[in-house]
């Protein structure tokens, strides 16, 4: 049988519950599932370094013996053929990512046609979550129980406080 191989690609600043509930559905689904954390070329545009993001991605995914975490720069679809992947992972949570993802994975596919995109839902209690809100609530004090491991949530208190010192 094909051993599928799939990406999960994203910024991950940081992981959240809403990644990892799709995390561990995919990895129920492909053989290997790799979370590549995307190397931003704005480096300050991201509040935590692509080490800590992998970091904390490690030590939240450890349990799942067929995922990994690396990192990537450049294309996407490049990555992914590197890889010998044959599939790209995205969440969506609502109609609102739905124009985004399909002009990503539109995109992709047209650079290379080896690549496919599947989707798939995170559950519905996280439709409203992501890293962007999480580091807002994170910055105005705000509860992130539920939101984010716990980990995660003490990484982002102390990166908070440090930028605020
Ligand atoms: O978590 P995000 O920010 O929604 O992830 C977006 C990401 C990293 C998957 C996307 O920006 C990406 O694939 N970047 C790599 C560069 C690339 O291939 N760009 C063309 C995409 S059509």
């Amino acid at each position: 049988m094909k051993q599928i191989i799939a990406i999960y690609p994203g910024s991950f600043d940081p992981v959240t519950n809403g990644h990892l509930d799709l995390i561990q559905r995919a990895s129920r689904l492909f053989n290997e599932l790799i979370v590549a954390i995307a190397r931003n070329p704005d480096k300050d545009a991201a509040l935590f370094d692509l080490e800590e993001r992998k970091e904390m991605l490690v030590a939240m995914t450890q349990d799942w013996s067929n995922v990994s975490v690396e990192s990537f720069e450049g294309l996407l679809v490049n990555y992914v053929i590197s890889r010998n992947a044959n599939v790209v992972l995205r969440g969506i949570r609502a109609v609102s990512d739905y124009e985004f993802e399909l002009q990503m994975a539109l995109m992709n596919r047209k650079i290379d046609q080896r690549v496919e995109t599947v989707f798939m839902l995170p559950a519905e209690k996280y439709s409203y979550l992501s890293s962007r809100i999480v580091r807002e609530i994170a910055y105005l004090g705000g509860p992130l129980t539920g939101f984010v491991p716990e980990l995660v949530e003490q990484r982002l208190r102390q990166k908070v406080q440090a930028k605020k010192a």
